[in-house]
């Protein structure tokens, strides 16, 4: 009986373990079932649920790739190896348009099998410039010199039972595409931005749910957009081409294993409808009267209309979309409607947003509704728009009367929290308003929160800076007439952006624009380049190439994207070279710590102006030591040495022309230490001297920054890191100007272009360059995440698959919790200060394992879940170095105590 029962036991074991591993969140090119993939080796990421298990590690997996029909396509068998995060397809050439069923299974370190996954899948784009039969076509008409809209449409019938139709789809200039009456996809400002004449993408959709058995229409819409509408300044068009066009193939497969195609070619019609003019920077304007309504659904009269003319438009330069689209996403209503001073009806949305206001109206035909956008208010309360340069970011629309109206843009967004409303009939009702965000739909990734109220807000307003700027291309501002992809911005924000969320596709599309963009190995100002050749290679800016690949690989653990970019980062590294005499790299435009501090009345010279071209050499040692590591990473070995020795001689030329002997550096001001200390470009001897002589220059000022674009990133790296933690922690905590929580103070929900866009007394900063919407002082994001909180991963285990957790205490912080959604799962790292107790709360994902520092007085001080550590099988000690007390742990969830350490040390070297 006993035997029985034990046996029972056992087997009920058994069973338990193995329902204890689950493979889940399947992803192929880092997207759920993604169409239109055109990586000839896709590749496959998957997680573990272990439950509450803890040193949970796959030793095995295996794959098996079926065609949605059930054709055995790859096997793996079982592949005895940790990887569960981008393996690579190796099976026979996959097709065009072809959809693929995969499952995984997975083995870990306790003897457990997983079930098969469920299924998920991924579609092949079109894979080949010829297997687009569908041909470029523009509208037929003259066009006027508003350039309204043009509306494109074909009929067709459908005869026989459908099993899966596939809208491929992308234009010259913007689309949007309609089947039969309702909108395809809810991707919004498609194709999206590339470099267009190097590479343009197109978007797959699956419309077999909006097609029917006999008639059937479709038809789009297009607009200027970033193809040939304004952009950059000067009243700059046309940089793409005059005209824009359409490309378009319906591929509908039917139950009898048959195809057919509906394309665009000669026998299209086109016409124009109610939106009369589109701009990216000035808005839309909409005749409701020009509406003709049905032109999109089957059955409509189109006997008016004009042909199409196909155009021989380039089909090589095709790609499958890579990255996430533009989604409409949060929703704001008005939290206040008023007048202001001027007698201006206004709305308050609560949140500078990008996007557009959605607005319901009743009025009479005719009748002529303005909305304009602002960010802010002035001094007196009044509507402020002069910050938006030449952009006139306002929306008309003239209504068509006779019920209800709902007011939108299609073709354009603004960046706003104020709305200033003409012309609407009746009185302001809040719930007719809504603001709508809209940006690239990256999944979200990080949360960070603290006891601290007001570095909430700042982490709101990095969050808010991200969404408003991540649309299709990573920009510099969302207002005014430049939205941009400066590339200087974009990598001082990198790091912290892939805290926020996962921004893994975004950057891997931009990447390839960047490459595509660069002119003898320079990198321009902006990518995609449109402002021309002569915009390249400032330090700083151009690094974009080199320290965003190597970012995303310590983000995402990619080496993919190190294979991809290698070249570019090669090639911008050699173009230093060749610009450089004895190693010195010391001439050409550079913007160089951009915005930094300066006081209006500097008669003490405390303008804290950097030399450029010691940042440019900082720079260039930077990239050179990135391509080594990226060397290292792929193993090119002749690239390590050869690198290896040219990064010796731009140190040594660095400390030659702008060190002295003792470690002084030619210009005393933040940055300038900041950006040798941070790239290594000092003797190990030279940098604690260097360390203080920065933390002296913080307090000379009063304790405040001074650094612009480029020191920023890194100034409270460098203090904490060197010894000087309740120096960074005070920059953080500083509430006057210039600091990060000055903004927020004055009530900033984005972070602003400048340290006092706003100034203390409530006036503004010039407004030829003043942004409230710039997310690259939120670069603090990462040193929030990554050092306050602790959660980072190791270089050696990159994309966190070796976790490093160090939290750093201090600045009067009782609590900060830091959550990370990484591939292998959620990352926790939360602490909280109980009078003299400091508890730990750490999660660590199955397939992962984590080094974990945990401030305490020694480690008998620490213990996990009530018990010792020495009790504790699951946790290894190491030992006990500098206040931390080090343990090495695998997955599960883990709760450490430590008592006595209710003065850990801030300023511990870490
Ligand atoms: C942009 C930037 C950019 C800078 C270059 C500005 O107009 O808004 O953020 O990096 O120019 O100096």
């Amino acid at each position: 009986m006993k035997k029985i029962i034990l046996l029972h036991l056992f087997a009920a074991m058994v069973f338990s373990a193995a329902a204890q591993l689950k493979v889940h969140h399947l992803l192929t090119e880092n997207k759920p079932n993604p169409l239109g993939v055109d990586a000839a080796q896709p590749r496959f990421s998957w997680q573990l649920d272990a439950g509450n298990r803890r040193n949970v590690l796959q030793t095995a997996y295996e794959l098996v790739i079926q065609t949605d029909d059930g054709q055995p396509v790859w096997r793996t068998g079982k592949m005895a190896t940790p990887q569960s995060v981008l393996v690579p397809f190796k099976g026979p050439a996959l097709a065009s348009g072809k959809r693929y069923n995969w499952q995984v299974r997975v083995w870990d370190n306790a003897g457990n099998a997983s079930d098969w996954s469920e299924p998920s899948f991924w579609q092949m784009g079109l894979l080949k410039p010829s297997d687009w039969k569908a041909q470029w076509i523009e509208p037929g008409f003259a066009e006027e010199a508003t350039r309204p809209s043009p509306l494109l449409r074909k009929e067709f019938s459908i005869a026989k039972k459908l099993k899966r139709a596939t809208a491929y789809i992308t234009a010259h200039g913007l689309y949007e595409a309609y089947l039969n009456g309702s909108r395809i996809g809810d991707a919004y400002f498609t194709p999206g931005w590339t470099s267009y004449n190097k590479r343009l993408q197109y978007q797959a959709y699956d419309v077999t749910g909006q097609l029917q058995q006999g008639a059937n229409a479709v038809g789009a819409a297009l607009a200027s957009g970033w193809y040939r509408g304004n952009l950059a300044w000067g009243g700059n068009r046309d940089i793409y081409g005059k005209d824009i066009a359409l490309l378009m193939q319906l591929q509908l497969e039917f139950e009898d294993g048959t195809t057919e195609q509906i394309v665009t070619d000669g026998s299209w019609k086109s016409s124009t409808g109610a939106i009369r003019s589109s701009e990216i920077y000035h808005g839309e304007k909409v005749d409701a009267r020009l509406d003709q309504p049905g032109w999109n659904k089957p059955g409509f009269n189109d006997a008016s209309w004009t042909g199409v003319k196909t155009a021989a438009n380039a089909k090589e330069v095709l790609v499958a979309t890579y990255n996430e689209p533009i989604r409409k996403k949060e929703t704001f209503a008005p939290v206040k409607i008023f007048t202001t001073p001027k007698g201006e009806q206004v709305i308050d949305f609560g949140q500078n947003l990008v996007g557009w206001a959605e607005v319901k109206v009743r009025g009479a035909s005719g009748q002529q509704i303005i909305l304009s956008h602002a960010e802010v208010l002035d001094k007196a309360g009044n509507f402020y728009i002069t910050n938006l340069r030449a952009a006139n970011s306002r929306d008309t629309f003239i209504l068509k009367g006779g019920g209800e109206e709902v007011l939108a843009p299609t073709f354009t967004w603004h960046g706003f929290r104020y709305l200033k409303v003409e012309g609407y009939p009746g009185t302001l009702n809040k719930d007719d308003f809504e603001a709508v965000a809209l940006y690239s739909d990256m999944p979200v990734a990080g949360k960070f929160t603290s006891s601290n109220e007001l570095i909430n807000q700042l982490q709101h307003n990095i969050e808010w800076g991200q969404r408003g700027n991540f649309l299709d291309v990573p920009t510099d501002c969302p207002q005014r007439d430049e939205r941009l992809g400066w590339t200087g911005d974009a990598q001082v924000f990198s790091r912290t952006a892939m805290f926020n969320m996962n921004v893994h596709s975004f950057f891997t599309k931009w990447m390839q624009d960047v490459s595509a963009d660069q002119i003898d190995g320079a990198v321009p100002f902006v990518v995609p380049n449109v402002l021309g050749a002569g915009s390249v290679a400032s330090a700083g800016w151009a690094d974009a190439a080199t320290i965003i690949p190597w970012n995303m690989y310590l983000a995402y653990g990619d080496t993919g994207i190190l294979q991809q970019q290698y070249g570019s980062m090669k090639a911008w590294v050699e173009h230093m070279r060749r610009k450089s005499k004895n190693d010195l790299w010391n001439t050409g435009f550079h913007f160089g710590d951009w915005l930094f501090y300066r006081p209006d009345d500097d008669n003490d010279g405390r303008a804290a102006v950097t030399d450029k071209y010691l940042v440019a050499q900082c720079f260039y040692a930077h990239s050179t030591q990135l391509l080594i590591n990226a060397a290292k990473v792929l193993g090119k070995k002749a690239d390590v040495l050869q690198y290896t020795a040219l990064l010796q001689k731009i140190k040594d030329a660095f400390r030659k022309e702008y060190m002295t002997p003792s470690g002084r550096l030619v210009s005393g001001t933040q940055t300038a230490y900041v950006l040798a200390l941070q790239f290594d470009m000092l003797p190990e001897a030279l940098r604690k001297g260097a360390t203080e002589r920065l933390a002296e220059n913080v307090k000379s000022y009063g304790t405040h920054l001074t650094t612009g674009f480029l020191g920023t990133p890194y100034l409270c790296e460098v203090l904490s890191r060197n010894g000087q933690a309740d120096v960074a922690f005070a920059l953080l905590l500083r509430e006057q100007y210039p600091s990060w929580l000055f903004p927020v103070k004055m009530g900033a929900t984005t972070i602003w272009e400048r340290w006092d866009g706003q100034k203390p007394d409530s006036s503004f900063q010039t407004p030829g360059m003043n942004s409230f919407n710039h997310y690259a002082y939120g670069a603090i994001g990462d040193w929030m995440y990554r050092t306050v909180a602790g959660l980072d991963t190791e270089e050696d285990g990159p994309g966190y698959k070796h976790i490093r957790m160090k939290p750093l205490t201090g600045g009067n912080f009782n609590h900060i919790a830091a959550t990370l959604q990484t591939y292998y799962g959620p990352v926790t790292s939360g602490w909280k200060r109980e009078e003299a107790n400091f508890n730990m709360d750490v999660v660590i994902p199955a397939n992962t394992q984590a080094s974990v520092f945990i401030p305490a007085p020694s480690v008998n001080a620490v213990r996990e879940g009530g018990l010792a550590l020495s009790q504790n099988g699951a946790i290894k000690v190491i030992g006990f170095h500098n206040g931390y007390v080090q343990v090495k742990i695998g997955s599960g969830s883990y709760q450490f105590t430590a008592t006595g350490s209710g003065t850990a040390t801030t300023s511990a070297k870490r």
